[in-house]
Formats: C-alpha cells, sequence, structure tokens
C-alpha cells in the first residue's frame, strides 16, 4: 500500500516564487523532496484539488506542477489511482544535489536534471536510430579523405567559417533544395555538430524562460531537453493520423513562441503531417510571430508512397527554421548536422555558435562536401533507402506471428518502426487521453485498441524482461506526456536479415 504524502507537509511554508511562475515555485519544491529523498520512491502525492487547497494555489497552478514533474520524470501518474513519486536512482539523486550544492544557476541546474536520449553505440536489436553501417562506403570516404588530408597546409589550420566550410553550405543547399524542397541559398545554411546543437541554439536563441514551446506529443527526448534547458515550458500537443493537431495546440498554448515538429516522420510514431495541418501550423506561426522548428531527421527514407516536401518549402512568412543532421544519412561520430534559417536569424545564430565552440573540425566538413557535390552522397542515400526498405520487409514479415499482439500502422519510412500492442498482457493503469486531445483514425484506434477499461499494456516492464535476455527496445509510453499510450519502438536499419529474425523470435518469447 503507497504511503500518502499530506498536502500541508508537502508545500509547508510555500514561501516566495522569488520572480518564476507560481507552478514552477511549487514543482521546484516538490522536485526537491523528491530528489533529496523525502518524498520517497512510491510515494503517493494529494490529488491536484487537495494540493491547491491546502497550500492556497489554483488548482491550474497545482496540475502544472505535477505535469512538469512528470514530464521530467519525477512522478507518474496513473489514471484512476493518482500521482506517485517515482524511482530516481540513488546516484543520480547525488549527481543532481551535488550539482545543486555546489551553486549551479538555475538554468544549470534545469541543464543538470534533464536528460535528452542516450543512442545505443553498439549495433544490437534493437537499439533505435542506427544506420546501417556495415554498409557504409568506406573506400570511397577513405579516399576522400586522404585527398583532403594530403592537401593539408598552414593556410588550412587557421579557423574557418563559424556559418560552416563554405563547399559544404553550398553542397547542403542544393542538396535540400533539390530533394527536400527546401527554398534557400547557401547564406541561409549554419553547420552545426548535430541536429542536437541546432536544437539548443534554437531554445537559446528564441525562448525565454518561462516560454512555452508546443512539443509533439508523443516527444522528442533531444527537443524535449533543449527547452526545458532554457527555462521553457513545454506544451504537450497530441500526434494523430494527420500529424501534429494544431487546433490543438492553437487552443491550449496560442501563444507559443516555439513549436518543434518532426513532419516528415515523426519520432516515435512514424506519422507523416498531413498538407493541412502543415498549412494550418505555418498559418498559426503567421499570425503568432512564433517560429516553427522543422526536424527532418530522416526524411531522406521513406519506402511507400510520394515524398513530402518540407514545411519551410511551403513557408511564405519566414518562421520556419529547418534543422537537417548527417548522423542517419552518414554516420553518428561525424557529427555534422544543419540547420536552413531565415535570413534574418543567420547572424544571431553565427554568433551563438561562436560563443559556443567555433565550428566542426575543417577537414571533414570538407571531405563531407566532396562527397556530397561528386554524387557519392546521392547514390548512397538510394542504395540505403533501398537496403532499409528490404529490412523493413524483413521485420515486418518477421513481425507476422506476434500481430495478435504487436501491430505497426506506420513504417514507410525511416529507420524504426513503432509497434502497438493490441492484446491482452502485464496491465498497469494510465490515463485515458486527456480531455481535447484527438484520438481519430485508424492509427489511433489501433493504439487504444486494448484500452478498454483505463488499462495498457505495461511496455515497461516488456521492454525490462526484454533487456534481460539481451533486446535494447524502448518502451513508447516513456515518450508519451498527456495521450497514454503502450507499444515498443525498434530500431532495425543496421541489423541484418538474420539479425531482425532472430531478434524478432526471441520478442516473441519475451512476450508470450
Ligand atoms: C527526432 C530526431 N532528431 C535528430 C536525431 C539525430 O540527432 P543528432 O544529429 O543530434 O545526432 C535523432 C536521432 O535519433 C532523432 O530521433
Amino acid at each position: 500500500m503507497a504511503r500518502t504524502q499530506r498536502s500541508g507537509a508537502l508545500l509547508d511554508e510555500l514561501g516566495e516564487p522569488d520572480g518564476i511562475p507560481l507552478y514552477r515555485h511549487v514543482y521546484r519544491r516538490i522536485r526537491e523532496q523528491v530528489l533529496t529523498g523525502s518524498l520517497a520512491s512510491g510515494t503517493r502525492l494529494p490529488s491536484t484539488r487537495t494540493l491547491a487547497t491546502d497550500a492556497g494555489i489554483s488548482r491550474k497552478t497545482a496540475e502544472e506542477a505535477y505535469a512538469q514533474l512528470e514530464t521530467e520524470g519525477y512522478v507518474v501518474r496513473r489514471g484512476g489511482s493518482g500521482t506517485f513519486v517515482a524511482e530516481v536512482s540513488t546516484r543520480r539523486r547525488r549527481e543532481i544535489r551535488l550539482a545543486g550544492r555546489r551553486t549551479l544557476s538555475a538554468r544549470g541546474r534545469a541543464i543538470a536534471a534533464t536528460t535528452a536520449c542516450v543512442e545505443p553505440s553498439e549495433v544490437r536489436a534493437f537499439g533505435a536510430g542506427l544506420p546501417a553501417l556495415d554498409a557504409f562506403p568506406f573506400d570511397v570516404w577513405q579516399r576522400l579523405l586522404a585527398r583532403r588530408a594530403r592537401q593539408l597546409d598552414a593556410r588550412s589550420l587557421v579557423y574557418g567559417d563559424p556559418a560552416g566550410f563554405p563547399a559544404l553550405r553550398e553542397a547542403i543547399a542544393a542538396y535540400v533544395a533539390s530533394s527536400r524542397g527546401v527554398n534557400c541559398d547557401a547564406s541561409q545554411v549554419v553547420v552545426v555538430s548535430s541536429s542536437q546543437q541546432a536544437l539548443d541554439l534554437s531554445a537559446r536563441l528564441l525562448l525565454d524562460p518561462g516560454d512555452e514551446a508546443w512539443l509533439e506529443d508523443p516527444f522528442y527526448p533531444g527537443a524535449r531537453a533543449a527547452f526545458l534547458a532554457a527555462g521553457a515550458r513545454a506544451a504537450a500537443i497530441p500526434i494523430d493520423d494527420d500529424g501534429i493537431d494544431v487546433a490543438h495546440g492553437v487552443r491550449v498554448a496560442p501563444n507559443a513562441r516555439v513549436a518543434y515538429v518532426t513532419p516528415s516522420h515523426q519520432y516515435p510514431l512514424g506519422v507523416t503531417t498531413t498538407l493541412e495541418r502543415r498549412l494550418a501550423l505555418l498559418e498559426w506561426a503567421r499570425r503568432s510571430g512564433a517560429w516553427v522548428v522543422e526536424d527532418d531527421y530522416d526524411g531522406e527514407f521513406r519506402y511507400d508512397g510520394r515524398p513530402v516536401a518540407s514545411i519551410q518549402g511551403l513557408d511564405r512568412a519566414g518562421r520556419v527554421l529547418y534543422v537537417g543532421t548527417f548522423t542517419k544519412v552518414l554516420y553518428p561520430s561525424l557529427r555534422l548536422g544543419y540547420v536552413i534559417l531565415p535570413p534574418d536569424l543567420v547572424r544571431a545564430f553565427v554568433n551563438a555558435r561562436t560563443q559556443i565552440d567555433g565550428h566542426p573540425s575543417t577537414l571533414m566538413q570538407s571531405v563531407t562536401a566532396d562527397f556530397l557535390s561528386e554524387g557519392h552522397f546521392a547514390a548512397h542515400v538510394r542504395r540505403m533507402r533501398s537496403l532499409y526498405r528490404a529490412r523493413r520487409d524483413v521485420l515486418l514479415e518477421a513481425a507476422e506471428p506476434l500481430r495478435d499482439r504487436l501491430t505497426f500502422p506506420t513504417t514507410h519510412a525511416g529507420l524504426r518502426a513503432t509497434g502497438i500492442f493490441s492484446g491482452p498482457g502485464p496491465l498497469r493503469s494510465l490515463a485515458k487521453p486527456s480531455r481535447g486531445s484527438a484520438v481519430s483514425g485508424a492509427f489511433m484506434k489501433a493504439m487504444i485498441a486494448n484500452d478498454v477499461s483505463g488499462t495498457l499494456v505495461d511496455d515497461h516492464a516488456i521492454a525490462a524482461r526484454a533487456a534481460r535476455v539481451g533486446l535494447e527496445v524502448a518502451p513508447l509510453s516513456r515518450y508519451c506526456i498527456d495521450v497514454k499510450r503502450s507499444g515498443l519502438v525498434l530500431g532495425y536499419a543496421g541489423l541484418s536479415p538474420a539479425a531482425i529474425r532472430a531478434g524478432m523470435a526471441t520478442l516473441a518469447e519475451v512476450l508470450w
């Protein structure tokens, strides 16, 4: 039986919010107690109604504080049974406590308290997101690298252009214009070390502490981390069959400064945002003066249907920042990405870039520029697209025997597939989709197929069982905020057909 915390004790001497929004003050007070261990894991917190009455705050403030605690993983909310203190490891408690004692800034504490995604560093079923590194064209890459290395002289050792190696900026502009419908010239391209750096720069430059930012629900952890580190509040905007529910966003967070979206291939559901929604998003951004950060992290890999052009290419008001990365199309340790900016933002981004680290290695930028401009990149993408399509087919075939339990509604693109639980399994009580959340369409029906009594398959428990037999599967509920879903995110592009089949067979044993 969970211990229930009285709200009086929880917010003894609430104190002054000290210039920050009241909900954030409440959130910090509770978070402190979770981190110091004075609120033990599993403790049930008072309902928002009780907390509001006892602490003399509004229910909305209590609700926002709990929502933030949940988003950051300090509490777990179970529809019907309440809000509970989550497991926070002793090591993490100590790290955060020490960071606090060494008097980090408020921003520093926000950074220390958030974690982005930790991508796998080895290839194993079904570690999410790695490309087929065994199929990388090492011979061509080594030849280009050797050629550039031979050309090194004293002039090439000085600082480079902080906006990026000029030939690479040109090559990127030509590539995104022709293959992703992006409307730009090289002067709008800033080369960064990763899309994560582009998100971090966007959050630093476009958001003030307390500002709201739209985050897709389910969300990409890297984006959430960048927003929270900037002190912003994440407004969860549900994803349905048509992509991000713009009307919901306009209802709940009309004044948000930024909307982060993955419209080509939503992370992690895989949905493609329709043209109508893209236009609605742009219209809202134009009217409200918000920025749209479009993360096109794997838009190259579409296997069925026609490729979808970028939102940036539809934008006539200069509100879109288009983010791309070479992590998926080349390899993660290259650490190169780019952001295509509205012209009036370029100077600020280049300045911010200079203050952080200058620029990525000129040598590697020049090799990448040659790879693109000499046609190797286009050939590599074509080869990988057909390889990944074949691997996707193997995955779906191997998943056939599981179809009563796990279905894959959106597998038309990308390096991962998200399976949705649709049968009986270890259940845990979760909140129903929140009021006003869109849950229409076949995709969403699959999502909540087994959610007949407010319960969903416990995907965390399944992921933990899978880990014990050597499989790496990410529980979908990990990425969910308001609309609760249960499933598994499986990376497959980097795996051989044999590894995919063997992994699926092991997963089947875990599920039965
Ligand atoms: C949505 C999304 N954006 C970006 C990336 C890649 O990021 P980076 O360029 O920071 O390596 C990933 C990696 O998995 C991703 O899932």
